[in-house]
């Protein structure tokens, strides 16, 4: 199975012409054991679409937009989950529309406190309730423990051991490709992509910065 790394670049950057800078400056090896996927602001992606048709783009969100010149959509993450009080039950409705419209997704779950791995099993069976088997191949669940998040505070690293033992937990539920999200960069991605039950990561932080980024495909290639 290929490494998938998504770059969450969340409200970053905040100009088309920073935005270009930061794609023109990502370097994707030519090889096929790496996709790389880029979710910018909702505000100049159908831009990035047009100029950029060599890269991979998706949304951040699902609900409010109409365009869908895409491919790839996020559900579930966390700054919705936490921040925009989004629920389950309202994850699972946006996760079975956007399968229904054809999209890939990346479905975000996580703990929002170390050490409340079981809730987040629960999380991802109420989150996926009614998707369909041969849908399974459009999506990929990444694991983010909230409080590893770089933008949390008070952020603290999750080892590989503990995301894989919980990932392990997960595939019980659905057999997909897992990824790995939270503080992920250049330094720490192969410890998680060793693992054999992870095979990506979300990355946020690292992913506005084009040689990190670039780093982490590179290793991503090769692991
Ligand atoms: P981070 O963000 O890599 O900056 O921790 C990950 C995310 O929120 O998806």
């Amino acid at each position: 199975m290929s490494n998938l790394i998504v770059g969450n670049w969340k409200l970053n950057p905040t100009s088309l012409s920073e935005a270009e800078l930061l794609i023109k400056g990502v370097n994707i090896p030519d090889n096929d054991k790496v996709e790389a996927v880029f979710l910018p602001p909702f505000d100049y992606l159908e831009e990035l679409i047009k100029k950029y048709p060599n890269f991979t783009w998706g949304a951040q969100g699902f609900h409010f937009e109409d365009t869908k010149n895409y491919t790839w959509v996020l559900v579930g993450h966390s700054d919705q989950r936490v921040k925009l009080g989004e629920t389950d039950e309202m994850v699972n409705k946006k996760l079975l529309a956007a399968l229904e419209d054809g999209f890939n997704i990346i479905l975000a779950v996580g703990e929002i406190e170390k050490g409340q791995d079981e809730l987040v099993v629960e999380s991802l069976k109420a989150s996926t309730k009614g998707v369909s088997a041969d849908a399974l191949n459009r999506l990929n669940i990444a694991y983010e423990p909230v409080w590893a998040i770089s933008t949390t505070e008070g952020s603290d690293e999750d080892t590989p051991e503990h995301a894989s033992s919980v990932i392990k937990e997960l595939q019980k539920i659905l057999d997909v490709r897992y990824l790995y999200g939270g503080s992920v960069d250049s330094n720490n991605i192969k410890g998680f992509l060793e693992k054999p039950s992870i095979s990506g990561a979300l990355v946020g932080a690292a992913s506005l910065k084009p040689e990190e980024f670039s780093k982490i495909l590179e290793i991503a290639s090769k692991s």
